[in-house]
């Protein structure tokens, strides 16, 4: 696993006053968690997230609006080590010593207890797992490799469960939380995309048995986006795009796709005020789903 070396830390001229941290349960007969690197020995402890696929798009969002919120971060990425790093720069110059970055493939399931491990031996402590990283590609029934389907049930569905049984421990130490980006294709299919839905309809059902597993300590809930930003291999086709676009609007009852700051303000929400709300699906679709 790369870390990547420490971004800037300088202050912005003019920038706001870094949050203050909202209070971080703590358990007795725990351990006392060692300060973040950069704050002093009576500092309190802030709340630390792991955010997987959190260099762009919507984790990217999810990474600015739980620092904003006072988090501490753990960021991991696969390939977007540019966008990583300038994501991390900013939150460290609104907050230093907040952000550590972390490198994998979430393919290769032996490495996903790493990111853990090295959250854990940066801050001592983990609030909050955010299993936001997705394999996203068609596979047309009769055409589907072994390899696409791997990939796809792997980095959807299997991560996500190794991750949160080595985040568990630390998690119930925390009184912490798991959400889950899943989608609304894991409930309903989305035509050429069958081995993705079932991957988001495995991590839909994860959900809710780890949220039984790991009751009372542990709340497990799940945001399912609707349409949010289109993949970036439609970019390139406009016309395609434009008409699968306005297809779609034409079937949400809202009228607009969503924002990623939508979807990140649900994931905050889950991870901090849902306090008696486990094994829950939170669909964020402009009512997409209310229309066949
Ligand atoms: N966008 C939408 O409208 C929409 C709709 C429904 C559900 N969702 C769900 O919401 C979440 C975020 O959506 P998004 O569109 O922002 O996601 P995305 O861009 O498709 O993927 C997020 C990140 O996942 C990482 N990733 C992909 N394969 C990986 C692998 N093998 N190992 C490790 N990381 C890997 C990539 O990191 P690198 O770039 O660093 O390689 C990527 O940036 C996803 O779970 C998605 O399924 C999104």
């Amino acid at each position: 696993m790369a870390h990547l070396p420490p971004p800037p830390t300088a202050a912005l001229a003019g920038a706001p006053p870094a949050p203050q941290p909202p209070a971080r349960p703590s358990p007795a007969g725990r351990p006392e968690p060692q300060p973040p690197r950069g704050r002093g020995p009576d500092a309190p402890a802030r709340p630390v997230a792991l955010v997987t696929g959190a260099a762009r798009r919507i984790g990217a969002a999810i990474a600015r609006r739980l620092h904003a919120d006072g988090y501490d971060l753990a960021l991991h990425y696969r390939d977007s080590a540019a966008d990583m790093r300038a994501l991390a720069a900013e939150l460290e110059a609104a907050r230093a010593g907040s952000v550590l970055t972390l490198q994998a493939d979430l393919a290769e399931v032996a490495r996903v207890p790493e990111l853990v491990a090295a959250t854990l031996d940066r801050y001592g402590h983990l609030d909050a797992l955010v299993n936001n990283a997705s394999a996203f590609f068609p596979t047309p029934f009769g055409a589907t490799t072994p390899p696409q389907w791997e990939t796809l049930l792997a980095v959807n569905a299997r991560a996500p469960y190794f991750l949160a049984q080595a985040a568990a421990p630390h998690l119930a130490a925390a009184h912490g939380a798991i959400v889950n980006l899943a989608d609304i294709h894991g409930e309903r299919p989305l035509r050429g995309h069958a081995a993705y839905g079932m991957g988001k309809a495995a991590l839909i059902f994860m959900t809710r048995a780890l949220a039984l597993e790991l009751a009372p300590r542990v709340r497990v809930n799940a945001v399912a986006p609707g349409a949010i930003l289109w993949p970036e291999a439609d970019a390139g086709a406009a016309d395609k795009s434009a008409a699968a676009q306005a297809a779609l609007l034409a079937r949400t009852p809202l009228g607009r796709i969503g924002t990623v700051e939508e979807i990140a303000e649900a994931v905050r929400w889950l991870l901090r005020e849902a306090s008696y709300s486990t094994g829950q699906v939170l669909r964020i679709d402009g009512g997409r789903m209310l229309d066949a």
